[in-house]
């Protein structure tokens, strides 16, 4: 039997509209590359976050180049930018803090069972994220590292770890 890729306007959308908003946030903390934030605008599209915070942000956004990015998700996905600590500390009284990073009590993400509403926070290719953030944290989570290196993409370890929350959320409801 034949077997072919859907295209965008096969996907019928009835069905997407039925898919519920997933009650997880994303804080990126000190993520400026736009090849990095327009995968993760991809990944919360396609998992239906709730919204994307953008911390650290060393300039104004470029709107043009995040829609081009994102694969034009950046018009759907909901987002705003923190400008400070203030928004961070204001997100913590809402959500979980559940930091993705590498850290000396982080648990592999596969022992983590989501406590909602919660927000994952991503950092920086060369920073990670923000001790001052971490210090928020109700868990930290990381991806086990097999090989030589100590980190994986930013985009990519948030793939992996929000498709695992999704599954879990969704079979616990
Ligand atoms: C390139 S990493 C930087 C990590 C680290 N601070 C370093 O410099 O080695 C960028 C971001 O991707 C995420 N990340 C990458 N690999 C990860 C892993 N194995 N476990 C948890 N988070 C990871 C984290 O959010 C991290 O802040």
């Amino acid at each position: 039997m034949s077997e072919k890729q859907l295209n965008h306007n096969e996907i019928i959308p009835e069905q997407k509209n039925n898919i519920k908003t997933l009650p997880v946030c994303l804080i990126t903390d000190g993520v400026n590359d736009y090849g990095n934030l327009g995968m993760i605008f991809r990944i919360a599209d396609a998992l239906k976050l709730e919204k994307i915070y953008l911390y650290n942000l060393k300039k104004d956004l470029n709107l043009r180049l995040l829609r081009k990015k994102s694969r034009t998700t950046s018009e759907y996905v909901k987002f705003e930018i923190i400008e400070d600590f203030s928004g961070i500390l204001s997100l913590k009284k809402s959500y979980n803090f559940v930091i993705l990073e590498k850290t000396d009590k982080s648990i592999n993400y596969t022992e983590y069972i989501p406590k909602l509403p919660l927000c994952l926070i991503t950092g920086s290719e060369k920073n990670g994220v923000s001790d001052d953030i971490i210090k928020l944290s109700d868990v930290s989570v990381h991806l086990p590292m097999s090989g030589v290196n100590t980190s994986v993409n930013v985009a990519t370890a948030a793939a992996v770890v929000l498709y695992d929350f999704n599954n879990k959320i969704n079979n616990y409801e």
